[in-house]
């Protein structure tokens, strides 16, 4: 972190790079509570994310302490950056006047803000922008969800990190009669949810910036919670876990999509090999957060097992991602990418550049008649509410 100026490292972390180089990252809290120390060396390159600032620690651990202990003048500065950024009262006003923190409004302001900056910043913006190719790259993926996972006519669905909403927008039309509730960090992909919405003249899914790790649900309200590939970036899993359980009625389901191992993903492969450019990239590790954090079939296993879930299963689903119709068209939206970003940002321009015409050869290679395809693997998890 010390190596990467404050934009780099924020598309980093939202690329997912706190898997691709997974020992960057702070490893998840397993207990609610416990304050993580495993950071990483100070000899990070530039392309290393990190999943959550030291002053953030430092905060939680002074606003756990009993009393509260008074936060330093850093903190007190990262407070500031969040209470303007969360516009909410994370202060009160003590009888002589000065500024205290209201702790669990800070706490939860907190959780995942790092995430949010990056996906309520740059990388939600890429998003935004490639709105369609990102649906694109996943439609196969989706089309076997769809298939699989009966959305019944009444459901209410939660739709988690649902991004431009494409996801909430087909459970609320298979759910006619019920409602879609998409929550996301990204200010701007929920914009543009609302507006398809409205333009698909899908009147029953709304919308909502909420952070799934900690967003107060109405308790049991939801008869499903779906997400494709936006349940991998809790900071801290037990508590969004558990917290999405107590969302869901009893006997209600869990169906969300995660990313396999990246050996099994052709395409993540690719771009770090294409972008590695001599450097020896650690590999990701299950359990942090990044598109990996679910990729361990026995890790899902015990996750949900301790946060309110029964009937536990996990599916295969080899679908390829799709990137465009030619290489060219693939490299325009894969070129700008927040993964590609994060690998060769920090490469020299020589370097980068060679890089990137690595890039380009393999994505010419993978053309095809149907368009420029990569073989992909994610689980399908399924749960059911205890
Ligand atoms: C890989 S994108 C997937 C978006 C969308 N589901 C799709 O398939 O197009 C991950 C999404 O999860 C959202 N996300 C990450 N952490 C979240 C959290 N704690 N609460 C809500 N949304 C979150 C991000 O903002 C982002 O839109």
């Amino acid at each position: 972190m010390r190596h990467m100026s404050s934009k780099l490292r924020v598309t980093a972390v939202a690329a997912g790079l706190a898997c691709i180089a997974p020992l960057a990252c702070k490893k998840e809290s397993r207990a609610a509570g416990e304050v993580s120390r495993n950071w990483m060396p100070a000899q990070q390159p530039a392309y290393m994310g990190v999943a959550a600032s030291q002053v953030q620690t430092a905060i939680k651990t002074r606003l756990a302490a009993a009393p509260p202990a008074p936060l330093k003048a850093d903190e007190w500065n990262h407070v500031k950056s969040l209470y303007t950024r969360f516009n909410q009262s994370l202060l009160w006003l003590d009888d002589k006047g000065v500024h205290q923190p209201r702790v669990s409004a800070l706490l939860n302001a907190i959780a995942n803000a790092d995430m949010t900056r990056a996906w309520d910043g740059e990388e939600g913006d890429q998003w935004t922008q490639f709105a369609d190719e990102f649906d694109d790259t996943n439609r196969s993926i989706w089309a076997r969800f769809l298939q699989d996972v009966a959305i019944e006519r009444a459901d209410r669905v939660l739709d988690i990190g649902c991004g431009c909403g494409q996801t909430t927008r087909d459970a609320a039309r298979l759910a006619h009669e019920g409602s879609a509730l998409g929550v996301d960090l990204s200010s701007s992909m929920l914009a543009v949810a609302r507006r398809r919405a409205e333009a698909e003249g899908v009147t029953n899914a709304e919308f909502q910036r909420a952070d799934a790790q900690v967003h107060a649900f109405d308790p049991g309200s939801f008869d499903i919670a779906i997400s494709r590939l936006g349940v991998m970036f809790f900071d801290d899993r037990t508590a969004a876990f558990t917290n999405i359980a107590s969302s869901l009625r009893p006997g209600g389901r869990l169906a969300m999509l995660a990313w396999q191992d990246i050996t099994k993903n052709e395409w993540l492969m690719t771009v770090r090999e294409t972008l590695a450019s001599g450097r020896d990239l650690p590999m990701p590790t299950p359990g942090v957060p990044g598109p990996m954090a679910l990729a361990d079939q026995d890790d899902v296993h015990e996750l949900l097992g301790r946060t309110g879930y029964e009937s536990i299963g996990l599916t295969s689903i080899e679908e390829p991602v799709w990137f465009g119709a030619d290489a060219e068209a693939a490299y325009q939206f894969v070129g700008g990418i927040g993964i590609v970003k994060g690998l060769s940002d920090g490469l020299d321009v020589g370097t980068k550049a060679a890089a990137h015409e690595r890039l380009r050869a393999a994505l010419r290679a993978h053309e095809t008649p149907e368009g420029v395809r990569f073989d992909s693997a994610v689980w399908l998890i399924s749960a059911t509410r205890t």
